[in-house]
């Protein structure tokens, strides 16, 4: 594929077929690309004209701004950030680092949400794509003695994974539980300076989730509530200092020591604010129509109000958000 894709660019830039032929050899190449189980992907289609197609690298996004903006529930931060930043990026045919985010938030709220829906709308396969790659310290790095061992593997698997595909996922789940010491290993590939072996190591996005800074982010969203202003209007500014003060304050933390956050090798904190009952409504709603089921406005009700909300006194934000939503829906039919 990636070969079908060079060829056809030398062709239509300087090969001899000229102006005639290049429309009708890109049309037919791209189709050949594209056709899965005799299906015409028009989406490979229109990925012959960009230069940022590569492997299975299929950004289509405006599927993606229109799925945030339909599904995504009280992150309008987060939204606007994740979407200029990926944006940006994407477009650059030549980026000079890799894009690197950096996902904060109470349990919950919508930032493995986001980030499954990031390797939906980029990747051709999505998930099951071989160029996106999970890793969660319970399930990959699960024994702290053989932290060593891990560190090779890591770093191995990155390089490896770069040299057959620039335009690679990797995706760090709960880096707050993620041992000390294993992430410094993803330092050199996070800066700018890495060109290998002839990989272009510059294309790769790296995306890195935890929970640290969310009660600070709960907090502000909290003060911005009691003095009657617009959550909408929190700006990252607002929120930045606190969510790196969480993370470099806690040794717990995959970051902890590893010199990432004050190298400024992250590109963008995104912080998820914490959910109010008319958000999970939203939630309730998204879950009913994937489902397939009616939103009918007594069990919508019943959902929301099954859920226990903080602090103690207001009951304003969900205390686990959205999370139990889609496992509470049947109890409530
Ligand atoms: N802001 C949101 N808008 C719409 N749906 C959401 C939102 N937040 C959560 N959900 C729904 O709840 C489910 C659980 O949320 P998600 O897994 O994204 O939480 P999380 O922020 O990753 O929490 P944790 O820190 O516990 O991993 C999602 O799959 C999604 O269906
Ligand atoms: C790519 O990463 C996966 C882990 O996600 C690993 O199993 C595999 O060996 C890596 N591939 C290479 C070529 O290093
Ligand atoms: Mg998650």
């Amino acid at each position: 594929m990636v070969w079908g894709m060079r060829w056809e660019m030398e062709w239509g830039i300087r090969g001899p077929g000229g102006v005639a032929v290049f429309p009708l050899m890109l049309l037919v190449l791209s189709g050949l690309a594209g056709a899965r189980g005799g299906v015409w992907d028009l989406r490979s289609l229109s990925c012959s004209f960009r230069t940022y197609c590569e492997c299975d690298f299929r950004p289509d996004l405006e599927g993606l701004e229109c799925d945030l903006a339909l599904h995504l529930a009280g992150q309008p931060l987060a939204r606007q950030l994740v979407t200029k930043a990926v944006r940006d990026f994407v477009q650059d045919p030549a980026p000079s680092k890799p894009l690197v985010l950096s996902f904060h938030g109470w349990t919950g709220t919508g930032k493995s949400y986001v980030s499954s829906l990031l390797v939906r709308y980029l990747f051709q396969e999505g998930m099951r794509s071989p160029h996106v790659h999970y890793f969660s310290p319970i399930v990959h790095f699960p024994h702290p003695d053989r932290i060593d061992l891990y560190k090779e593997d890591l770093k191995g698997w990155i390089q490896g994974n770069l040299t057959a595909c620039g335009r690679s996922l990797f995706l760090f789940d709960e880096m707050d539980k993620m041992h000390p010491g294993l992430i410094d290993v993803l330092r050199p590939f996070l800066g700018p300076s890495w060109v290998l072996f002839g990989t272009n190591y510059r294309k790769a996005i790296f995306i890195f989730i935890s929970n640290a800074g969310g009660e600070q982010i709960n907090q502000l969203a909290l003060e911005y509530w009691r003095l009657r202003k617009d959550r909408e209007e929190i700006r990252l500014q607002d929120l930045e200092p606190a969510i790196s003060k969480a993370v470099l304050d806690n040794p717990r933390h995959g970051f902890w020591q590893s010199g990432i956050l004050e190298e400024q090798l992250i590109d963008l904190l995104v912080p998820f604010l914490p959910l109010r009952r008319h958000h999970v409504r939203h939630c309730v709603a998204n879950e009913l129509a994937q489902q397939g089921l009616e939103p009918l406005e007594p069990t919508i009700e019943a959902v929301v109000d099954s859920i226990t909300y903080f602090p103690e006194e207001e009951k304003l934000f969900s205390s686990n958000g959205c999370k139990t939503v889609a496992s509470r829906i049947p109890f409530f039919m």
